[in-house]
């Protein structure tokens, strides 16, 4: 709760603050990378020159707002749950947040200049450490259940075996070098896998973990990214793609804030692309532990060539009494014109609950078709490959129409 004193004043300072955040995240980032440069090696930097994560930090500062005001209308804890897992996996420690406040408030003054008096000042601080202290707590209670602190987080991995999993996508299996078994993960947890691109320059990204827990690696399967119309190729998928058997890469114990994978409702997976990585581990833990729940599993893709994880995917879902799937793809096999996912004619199952993972246009087709069946909302949850956008579709995100196709 806001002191009663900086809630009337953040009320009063709301709309030219949200007016200039986009504005402020992007004087904030390079002000933090100058006064400290080490965190340009804990922050992804194509999100930087995109842009992606102002848009995504300055989106959660207006939700926050919204909801210390109490006009969110929207379930904040999946917010808070879903950023500190991203914090957890990138090994962020509670005296990184003086960092970023001290640079986020300079920012606020530095943009809004005389308008940001000692009481405003004070009120937007305010905001920010009670947002802080919400994500510090959160993210303690993940490394409690995980068992480890930030410093111990990443450890050396091994690449013990490399395996096409379709055009431009490879399975990469990792095994801890210590020789001990890989951490416990839930289906649809991911990793952070952090590589050292130069000398002094070391970039993390994050790749959900493809396969069923329980085995002696983690698999991830990543999709190389080729730069078009100018922009470079992917750094990380790059450096991934130019390994061999026996290279040795930094990796994240694995966290996530996915609910749907465990449970007895019916589950519809919905993928697009290199988003079928958390529809095969939930199909392959569903095939290791025998369940019978009823699964359907509907992928979106290119063409055959480029969808990963078929036959994974595919003897999964034969192996399973429950399970089912249907593939549409642009192109058929057999050269003709194929189609799009059509969420209307699909037979979806009583009560289930939906899972989404694709483009952030793909996800937002098939939420409103589901909600225009009747869906709740609620049942409902996505993944997104790169920073939130979105936030679930809620008014307060500052993500505009053209920002959302480029995802
Ligand atoms: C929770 C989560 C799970 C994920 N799971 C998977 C997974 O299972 N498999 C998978 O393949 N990926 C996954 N991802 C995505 C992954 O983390 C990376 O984002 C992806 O591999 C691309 O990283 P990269 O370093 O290769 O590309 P980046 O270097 O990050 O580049 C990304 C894009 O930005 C563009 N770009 C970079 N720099 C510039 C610039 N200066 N100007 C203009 N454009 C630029 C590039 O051309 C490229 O199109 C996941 C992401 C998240 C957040
Ligand atoms: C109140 C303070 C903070 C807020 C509101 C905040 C908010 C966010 C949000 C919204 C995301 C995107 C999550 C997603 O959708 O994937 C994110 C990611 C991230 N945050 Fe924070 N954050 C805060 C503090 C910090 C601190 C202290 C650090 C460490 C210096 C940090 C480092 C990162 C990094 C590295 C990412 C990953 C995104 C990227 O690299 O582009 N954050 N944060």
């Amino acid at each position: 709760m806001l002191q009663p004193d900086n809630a009337e004043i953040v009320k009063a300072t709301a709309p030219v603050v949200i007016e200039h955040i986009t504005e402020i995240t992007k004087v904030f980032y390079p002000k933090m990378f100058a006064n400290n440069p080490e965190l340009l090696n804990v922050f992804n930097q194509a999100n930087q020159a995109i842009g992606e994560q102002p848009v995504a930090l300055a989106s959660s500062i207006v939700a926050y707002a919204h909801h210390l005001l109490g006009d969110a209308d929207f379930d904040f804890d999946a917010v808070i749950d879903r950023i500190a897992n991203k914090h957890v996996a990138l090994a962020i420690a509670p005296a990184d947040y003086t960092v970023v406040g001290r640079n986020l408030l300079e920012a606020i003054g530095d943009v809004l200049g005389d308008a940001v008096t000692p009481e405003v000042a004070c009120a937007w601080g305010e905001v920010y450490w009670l947002f802080a202290v919400d994500l510090i707590s959160a993210e303690a209670r993940i490394y409690q259940q995980i068992e480890r602190t930030p410093d111990t987080m990443l450890t050396d991995h091994e690449i013990v075996a490399i395996e096409d999993a379709g055009t431009d996508a490879r399975t990469f299996r990792l095994a801890p070098v210590d020789g001990s078994e890989p951490p416990a993960h839930i289906p649809g947890h991911y990793v952070s896998v952090v590589v050292q691109l130069r000398d002094d320059y070391r970039q993390p990204r994050q790749y959900t973990i493809s396969s069923a827990p329980g085995t002696s690696t983690i698999d991830i399967t990543v999709r190389r990214v080729t730069g078009a119309d100018g922009a470079p190729d992917g750094a990380v998928s790059t450096y991934l793609f130019d390994r061999s058997v026996g290279d040795v890469v930094k990796v994240s114990v694995p966290v996530g804030d996915i609910r749907v994978s465990h449970g007895d409702r019916p589950l519809v997976m919905f993928s697009a692309g290199i988003g079928v990585t958390p529809m095969a581990a939930i199909l392959s833990a569903a095939r290791a532990q025998n369940s019978d729940r009823r699964l359907l599993h509907v992928h979106a893709d290119a063409d055959v060539a480029h969808h990963p994880l078929r036959e994974q995917v595919a003897a999964d879902i034969a192996a399973l009494p429950n399970a089912s799937g249907s593939v549409v793809y642009e192109l058929n096999e057999d050269g003709t014109q194929g189609g799009l996912v059509d969420v209307a004619a699909l037979d979806l199952p009583q009560d289930a609950l939906y899972y989404l993972c694709g483009s952030v246009p793909f996800m937002q087709y098939v939420r409103s078709e589901l909600i225009g069946r009747g869906v709740d909302a609620g049942d409902i949850s996505y993944e997104i490959f790169g920073p939130d956008l979105w936030l679930g579709g809620s008014a307060s995100s500052q993500a505009s129409e053209e920002e959302l196709a480029r995802v």
